[in-house]
């Protein structure tokens, strides 16, 4: 499987990172990747015969782009060219670029392109499903490639795939819960005592928070996240602007305490509600005996379903590592589809 890597920051590193750590298991259930473009905002490199990870990083942190690779790099050289230029053979391209919620670019081209000359999708950047999810499924399905995007929702935790797999046949009537790991950290601190200014740039620092954290702390990270549950589990057609949302910039400290003493908690929930046809994203005070109360950079998301009733999953949902996991998850399965033909 001949991947291209668009974008390298935090979970593109970690995507690089996990492909050469996990070489050995994925040879042993057949997968064989070979990384053989990756591309960061300044320039690209490329060999058919495979890069190296550990040649990736050094150009990275010693030159600041993955474009001074040696012998294999062009700066100024541009993701999109790729595959518009056809500049090597790939099976699939992986979409990290930084999110984007005005445009959603450069990934919305990335994942059009691709689709377009005929390439699988494995995507986690939220931007440019939150605004053209249906038409993008459609593309896909009018390829007939695969367009994968586990990762765009509780980091490492299978939301998506819990919902698809394990929720299939009865009706989900709606949801709510945690799924921004950089406000539930920065609030959580809060409550241990830190400044919302100090608990940001912890969550900065450990490589929670978006590349511009105003997504984290506005509530658009929540937001799209709503949308791409909304639209692929509920079967809902949204998209960002039908989303009434509320961050938590402005929350005090007092705030938090005065909850606390009322046996509560603050979280930024994000919700579907299917049958008042209703999705918001806002922070509010919930029992500290509540599934959602769940600290640090968890998330948490409460599945409210016709025949099974409630359900609360609770995992990591920020993070490169966890994000690159749910990345080399979704590989894994187009792999199965492909094998089955079942795309
Ligand atoms: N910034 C996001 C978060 C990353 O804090 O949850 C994972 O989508």
């Amino acid at each position: 499987m001949r991947i291209a890597l668009l974008g390298y920051g935090n979970v593109g590193r970690a995507v690089a990172r996990l492909l050469e750590s996990r070489r050995n298991h994925l040879e042993g259930i057949g997968l064989y990747p070979k990384l053989v473009a990756v591309a960061d905002s300044r320039g690209v490199a490329i060999n058919p015969g495979g890069l190296d990870y550990s040649k990736l990083e050094e150009a990275k942190r010693s030159r600041g782009s993955v474009g001074f690779y040696p012998d294999y790099g062009r700066i100024g050289v541009k993701a999109v060219e790729i595959i518009s230029d056809r500049l090597v053979d790939v099976d699939v391209v992986i979409e990290v670029t930084p999110t984007n919620i005005v445009d959603g670019e450069p990934g919305l081209t990335h994942i059009r392109e691709a689709l377009k000359s005929g390439l699988h999708v494995v995507t986690a950047n939220k931007g440019p499903l939150a605004l053209a999810m249906p038409s993008l499924l459609e593309l896909a399905h009018h390829t007939g490639r695969g367009l994968m995007f586990s990762g765009t929702v509780g980091g490492g935790t299978p939301f998506i795939r819990f919902a698809e797999k394990c929720l299939a046949g009865d009706r989900i009537l709606g949801l709510e819960g945690i799924l921004n790991g950089t406000c539930n950290y920065i609030l959580s601190s809060m409550e241990d005592g830190l400044s919302f200014e100090q608990a940001l740039r912890e969550a900065q620092r450990l490589g929670y928070a978006e590349a511009d954290p105003s997504m984290d702390v506005d509530g658009w990270d929540t937001a799209c996240k709503i949308v791409i549950l909304a639209v692929h589990i509920m079967g809902a057609r949204i998209t960002l602007k039908d989303v009434e949302v509320k961050g938590i910039r402005g929350m005090t400290k007092e705030y938090l305490t005065e909850a606390c003493k009322r046996g509560s908690t603050v979280k930024l929930l994000g919700s579907v509600d299917a049958k008042r046809g209703r999705a918001w994203v806002a922070p509010v005070e919930i029992p500290r005996n509540s599934p959602l109360a769940v600290s640090g950079n968890l998330n948490a998301l409460t599945f409210h379903v016709e025949n099974l009733g409630s359900i609360t999953m609770i995992g990591k949902g920020a993070g490169g590592i966890e994000t690159a996991h749910n990345i080399l998850k979704d590989l894994i399965e187009l792999k199965m589809k492909l094998q089955y033909r079942s795309i």
